[in-house]
């Protein structure tokens, strides 16, 4: 199979994929002696590292391919790429601008491809970030206040993660800034229960929230709108007036934070954060989701 969205994945597939996870936190080693290949068109820190140290515990091993370093930037087609691919690897975790390029991937290579991020969404992100939420709060029972870019890659994956689960979503951004009506809709199909406020009042979408999560305001390809960007979300910043409102949830951001920009320093290193933590889960879900995949082939 391949995980082109956090979609891709039944409600049963992550809570295996959890289990796994709480294994291997448990000290659990498994066994995947195959070979990933990153191919990235956008720098990564934590990706990157966490999906090349997950192989190597498994027992396999990795390239890291930056897709400017390849024929790709000379013309060769995608399709033509991610056929060579495929020929040597038995998984590809992609990190492409284009949603749509990695569904070219997937139809054009034989291995098993992860989105690793793109424009659309960032789906292993979102299995960490509701895999870290799971030791805080039961989530059928919780609630998730999303602020600042409510349109951003992590937050569709997120809601399509956090919906199969039930979970409440609160969506805090500018007015006339829509996030994305389409990954709502398969959102709400996901899930009767879902329950979902978009709102551009800080204090209606926060109240009540166990979790307050935000992102960068300029995304990577968004750097021609950045001062526009950076404009129109600054009222949108996590704070420790934002804080006030919801005095004992947690603090999340997928990272790299930008320190006084869509959150302050005092809330991102302070005692309610749990973004480093968030950070580490990455690691365990990568592997543990290597785990799941290579018992469930194409
Ligand atoms: N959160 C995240 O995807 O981080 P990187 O861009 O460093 O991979």
């Amino acid at each position: 199979m391949h995980i082109l969205s956090a979609n891709d994945l039944s409600l049963n597939d992550i809570n295996k994929i959890f289990l796994i996870a709480d294994q291997i936190s448990s000290g659990k080693s498994f066994k995947v002696k195959k070979f990933l290949t990153l191919f990235f068109e956008k720098p990564s820190t934590r990706t990157r590292l966490s999906f090349e140290v997950a192989i190597a515990r498994l027992g396999g091993s990795s390239s890291y391919i930056d897709s400017s370093t390849t024929h790709m930037s000379r013309g060769e087609s995608i399709e033509d790429t991610s056929k060579i691919l495929g020929l040597y690897s038995d998984f590809i975790a992609a990190r492409l601008y284009n949603h749509k390029d990695i569904k070219t991937m997937a139809e054009y290579s034989s291995a098993q491809v992860i989105n690793s991020l793109t424009d659309l969404e960032h789906p292993t992100q979102a299995l960490a970030d509701v895999y870290t939420m799971k030791k805080y709060k039961k989530l059928k029972s919780g609630k998730v206040a999303f602020i600042g870019d409510i349109a951003a890659n992590t937050a569709n994956s997120l809601m399509l993660v956090a919906s199969k689960f039930g979970m409440k979503i609160s969506l805090i951004g500018p007015k006339k800034y829509n996030p994305n009506s389409g990954i709502i809709k398969i959102a709400e199909e996901n899930n009767k229960d879902f329950n979902i406020n978009i709102t551009d009042s800080i204090k209606e979408g926060v109240k009540d929230a166990d979790f307050i999560y935000t992102d960068t305001f300029v995304s990577m390809g968004q750097e021609v709108e950045a001062e526009n960007r950076k404009k129109l979300f600054a009222p949108y910043q996590l704070n420790s007036s934002v804080l006030k409102i919801a005095p004992s949830a947690k603090v999340m951001h997928c990272l790299p934070a930008h320190r006084g920009e869509e959150i302050t320093s005092d809330i991102l290193d302070g005692k309610q954060s749990i973004v480093w933590e968030q950070a580490r889960n990455k690691l365990i879900i990568n592997e543990a989701l290597l785990v799941f995949i290579s018992s469930n082939k194409k």
